[in-house]
């Protein structure tokens, strides 16, 4: 296991277990960029405690998280964290969210961990080494048709006020497919299709940090990833299409349509 894997195992279960054992005390809640955009004191506190983990142990290595500026590296390395995904989950103490932790090697993610501290479950993944949960590897599903599909998607934060806001994708997606949940951590989202729970997964305006880790969980699973037009997902993340590669097809027919 490489060294930045093994950190990135070790700093999330840290940060997970802050947000387990926090989860049911008083939260400061302030909005961002929007007043559906929530940040709480345990995000900032997780985004700090990552940082300064990453920094103790690889010092030249960039750091982009979600909470902070960027944090310009002299290495090759660059981490990207969502120290908290689900804050919504979170601040209504609904139990579903993840710390999100990448390392890219010139651009290109070497290294994915999400961890969903309630359930204690620990994905991760490392490039052409396969993706595993709790130590174990896993697969994505071989659901083959559109109609025994269950689907994950997620609504970004300017919903209220953008015309791209998934609403059409979303109503297309529900009449051809078994279900479609709408669970409210993308990172998990992603965790999910990487394991068989979801056949695929779709959204717009995320973030980086958003689905790092999560892309290398699929593709490293068996999965496929790409943007809307069966091209590479660009690394900003505005859209992003996840399947367990069987359903990759239709799912792209269903969105242009
Ligand atoms: C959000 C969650 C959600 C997705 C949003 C994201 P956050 O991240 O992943 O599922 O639909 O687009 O911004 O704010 O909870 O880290
Ligand atoms: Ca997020
Ligand atoms: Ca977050």
């Amino acid at each position: 296991m490489s060294g930045r894997l093994e950190l990135a195992l070790e700093v999330a279960r840290e940060a997970g277990g802050l947000q387990r054992r926090r989860f049911d005390e008083p939260r400061t809640i302030e909005t961002k960029s929007s007043p559906i955009d929530l940040v709480t004191d345990v995000d900032r506190a997780c985004d700090e405690l990552i940082r300064k983990r990453i920094l103790a142990r690889f010092p030249e290595d960039g750091l982009l998280t979600e909470e902070q500026t960027e944090h310009p590296g002299r290495s090759d390395w660059r981490w990207v964290v969502d120290p908290l995904d689900g804050t919504t989950n979170y601040a209504h103490g609904f139990p579903h969210f993840a710390v999100s932790i990448a390392a890219e090697f010139e651009g290109e993610t070497r290294v994915g961990v999400i961890f969903d501290p309630l359930r204690d479950e620990l994905f991760s993944a490392e490039l052409g080494g396969g993706a595993a949960r709790n130590g174990r590897p896993i697969r994505v599903s071989d659901t083959g048709e559109l109609q025994r599909c269950l689907l994950g998607t997620g609504f970004a934060y300017d919903v209220h006020s953008s015309e791209d806001d998934n609403l059409a994708h979303f109503r297309r997606f529900m009449k051809r497919v078994q279900a479609v949940r709408r669970a409210g951590s993308a990172a998990l989202d992603l965790a999910y299709v990487a394991c068989g729970r979801y056949d695929g997964f779709w959204e717009l305006n995320l973030h980086p940090w958003d689905v790092a880790a999560g892309l290398l969980l699929v593709r490293e699973a068996g999965g496929r990833t790409s943007d809307f037009d069966g091209g590479p997902v660009p690394s900003s993340g505005r859209r992003v299409l996840a399947s367990n590669g069987r359903v990759h097809a239709a799912m792209l027919e269903v969105i242009s349509a």
